[in-house]
């Protein structure tokens, strides 16, 4: 029985005792109850190594949407627990903490992104993966950073586009298409404490470095990037690459799944503006830890629901996305 005082604050705070060996819990857990644990590269290594399968949104989703088993716990953020629970309604969804949310999420409410759909018709409507389910409802086709320019161009190049609500991201594929698509004013916190000034400090310091830059960062830096991906392509592209060293702009989790594919590169974290040094931390993202994860599982909750009205209209752009990503093989 979960206790009331355990539960308040999004999450299950019972005390674990020393005594239990809590990674292997864990996958005891998992098997007993036929769960299976997903978790994005931005959460802490420990959890990532934990996890059946780490991926980025695109792959989780993917993933999700294929999974056999009958209880999926996402390590991640809340809309990822949605959209895992909008493509499985029939199978239990949970996130560890529910606090878990996401900036780009919240900066996107679904009726203030609604009455701007409205305000424009004949608009087609693009979000990215990073929305509210709500949001998601009034969304035409949903993408991700691994294949936002590819959707976008699978539309002719006249149509009419609204992209929200990432307007880094969306300013990035304009550049990079010749579109232009009318942009919600959102951004993620953590990508939009990168400057450039720290990275070319860093490029001075280690020249030899290639600088790796997630699309969800100002275009002030990425004008100073090497390469600009998607979580998966930066991490393929570290793994392919000759070059040894890498100053990597983007969430720092990334650099446990860096470090492990390829352990003799350097990969330098960027510290977020105003920090003399350190990693930038999606404090979301580090909600997640092997205690909560470990409670979720004894207890599956906290669950992740989605009112059935607004299930049925976001799913449909989650499909479409998850259709022309197979078509284009991605
Ligand atoms: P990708 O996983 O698509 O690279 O996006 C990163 C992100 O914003 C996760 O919240």
């Amino acid at each position: 029985m979960i206790k009331k005082e355990w539960v308040d604050n999004g999450f299950i705070n019972e005390p674990v005792g020393k005594e239990v060996n809590l990674k292997s819990e864990i996958r005891k857990l998992c098997e007993e109850k036929q769960a299976v644990i997903m978790a994005h590269y931005y959460t802490e290594g420990v959890i990532q190594d934990i996890a059946d399968f780490v991926g980025d949104s695109l792959a989780l989703a993917q993933k999700a949407a294929k999974t056999k088993a009958r209880i999926i716990v996402m390590c991640g953020v809340h809309f990822m627990g949605e959209t895992a629970k909008i493509l499985c309604p029939d199978k239990k969804v949970l996130v560890p903490d529910l606090n878990a949310t996401c900036s780009l999420a919240e900066s996107c409410p679904a009726e203030d992104f609604a009455r701007f759909v409205h305000e424009h018709p004949g608009y087609t409507v693009i979000s990215y993966v990073n929305t509210t389910a709500a949001t998601k409802a009034v969304t035409d086709v949903v993408v991700t950073s691994s294949n936002a320019r590819q959707i976008v161009e699978s539309f002719p190049k006249d149509e009419k586009i609204i992209f929200g609500p990432d307007r880094n991201l969306g300013s990035y594929i304009n550049s990079i298409t010749g579109r232009d698509m009318l942009l919600w004013d959102g951004a993620c916190h953590v990508h939009e404490r990168f400057s450039a000034g720290k990275i070319l400090e860093l490029k001075k310091a280690f020249p030899e470095a290639k600088v790796l830059a997630h699309p969800e960062c100002k275009d002030t830096v990425l004008k100073v990037a090497d390469v600009i991906g998607s979580t998966a392509a930066l991490l393929k592209y570290a793994a392919q690459s000759e070059t040894t060293a890498f100053i990597v702009v983007t969430e720092s989790g990334i650099l446990h799944e860096m470090q492990k594919t390829c352990p003799d590169k350097k990969f330098i974290p960027v510290p977020p503006e105003g920090n003399a040094c350190g990693c930038n931390e999606c404090n979301y993202m580090r909600l997640i830890t092997l205690e909560k994860l470990y409670n979720t599982l004894k207890y599956e909750w906290p669950e992740i629901t989605v009112p059935q009205e607004v299930a049925e209209k976001a799913v449909r752009p989650i499909h479409s996305m998850l259709d022309i990503s197979e078509k284009l093989g991605l």
